[in-house]
């Protein structure tokens, strides 16, 4: 068996709580980023045999419309999947179904589903610091539960919650712009996974193109790149009820 860890995570929350789950499921790693879009997707194969965490961020409640279509794209073959939705601790809604709809299209058996929730990627105040300590152990602990589902040879499908039809997507609107300090050193562009940001000019940014995923002002060495700091305090203020109190990160098996 070879273990995929199959990852969508423009500013990295998602990508560690996959690590907890992939490392504690054992064996060597062969990693895929689906934010790369240098990447030809329907190259990736996989076999009945392996095993792949696969895991996205929930937008809106829903996967990231980006990030469908490039699972779309891979050639599972029967390989199972654990998938997973990292959360900014408000809500994740349709996500794990949609991904489980998404991933089964790509051809992959689903064994287990699990949610977890990281530091909100836009109000960065939220679940900030998380996954931490009580979520890794939690995590290690279902990993061990999967585990234990393959080792008995169980392949049945887990009953996953969320609603189809999915709820409405809604784009976040968030596009982040340089600021004066911008150096046009191009960071951002080469690693923005819509390829909305100019490569020859970095100052200019396609907002039709932009999902809102803020990896960009994650990755500015300078700090130079920022949502407008009206709209970030009005998503502030919506969020602070729906994100208060800690939500646990949950296992479907
Ligand atoms: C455009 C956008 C929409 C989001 N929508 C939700 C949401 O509906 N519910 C929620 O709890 N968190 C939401 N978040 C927070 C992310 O799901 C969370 O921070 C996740 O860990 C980000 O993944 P990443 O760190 O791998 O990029 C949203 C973040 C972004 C950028
Ligand atoms: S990474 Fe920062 S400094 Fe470099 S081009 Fe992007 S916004 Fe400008
Ligand atoms: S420009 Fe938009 S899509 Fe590209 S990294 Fe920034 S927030 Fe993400």
């Amino acid at each position: 068996m070879r273990l995929y860890e199959i990852c969508f995570s423009p500013t990295g929350g998602t990508k560690k709580a996959a690590d907890i789950l992939a490392k504690e499921l054992g064996g060597e790693i062969f990693s895929v980023d689906l934010t790369d879009s240098k990447t030809d997707f329907s190259g990736v194969s996989l076999t009945a045999e392996d095993t792949a965490v696969l895991a996205v961020p929930s937008y809106g409640g829903r996967v990231p419309a980006l990030a469908v279509k490039r699972i779309a794209a891979i050639q599972a073959n029967g390989a199972s999947a654990v998938l997973v939705c990292v959360y900014g601790n408000r809500a994740y809604e349709d996500t794990l179904v949609e991904l489980q709809d998404t991933a089964k299209k790509a051809g992959f058996h689903i064994l287990a589903a699990v949610a977890a929730v990281a530091e909100h990627s836009i109000a960065r105040e939220f679940a900030a610091g998380r996954p931490d300590e009580q979520d890794r152990i939690q995590l290690t602990e279902f990993a061990k539960s999967i585990r234990a589902k393959i080792a008995a040879d169980n392949a049945s499908e887990p009953a996953i919650p969320g609603n189809r039809p999915y709820k409405k997507s809604s784009g976040a609107g968030m596009v982040p712009k340089p600021t004066k300090d911008c150096t046009a050193c191009g960071i951002c562009a080469e690693q923005c996974p819509a390829q909305a940001i100019d490569r020859a000019d970095p100052k200019k940014v396609d907002s039709s193109a932009c999902i809102s995923c803020m990896r960009c002002v994650a990755v500015c060495p300078h700090s130079a790149r920022k949502v407008n700091a009206v709209m970030l305090a009005a998503v502030h203020a919506m969020l602070k009820k729906a994100c208060a109190g800690r939500k646990p990160c949950e296992l479907y098996l």
